[in-house]
């Protein structure tokens, strides 16, 4: 009986292994743009007179989102944003890592304003 379940943790493990490689199709299913998380937080640091804000976008997500749009209306920074991490439509949405996948690794960057703007993901599609 214990070497049942010693037997079965050990498949458990390796089909983990074999699902991070996207092997099983259907895996990425599970994943939608409530998986995108979005964190703003004050650096404490200012920038001509205005509070600087760090956001951090990270995907939950087994698989990359490609095409990640923020909602971000009204966006403005003193403080130079890399156009590869940050594009503003000049509207409503911010387009994040110029479109290109984020993976687990979160993806950051600092803008400076009088307040922070109330950064949520719009739309993003799921890669596998
Ligand atoms: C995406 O942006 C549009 C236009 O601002 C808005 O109507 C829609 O509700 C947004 N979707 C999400 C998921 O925030």
């Amino acid at each position: 009986m214990a070497a049942t379940i010693k037997n079965i943790s050990i498949f458990l493990f390796f089909l983990g292994f074999i699902s991070q490689g996207n092997v099983f199709p259907g895996y990425c299913e599970t994943c939608s743009l409530k998986d995108l998380y979005v964190k703003t937080s004050k650096t404490g640091v200012t920038i001509q007179g205005k509070p600087e804000w760090l956001v951090t976008v990270t995907n939950n997500c087994q698989c990359g989102q490609t095409q990640v749009i923020l909602n971000c209306r009204g966006y403005k920074t003193v403080e130079p944003v890399d156009p590869n991490i940050l594009t503003y439509s000049g509207t409503d949405y911010c387009l994040i890592n110029n479109g290109k996948p984020i993976y687990k690794q979160p993806i950051t960057f600092k803008y400076a304003w009088d307040t922070a703007f109330s950064m949520s993901p719009n739309s993003s599609q799921i890669t596998c």
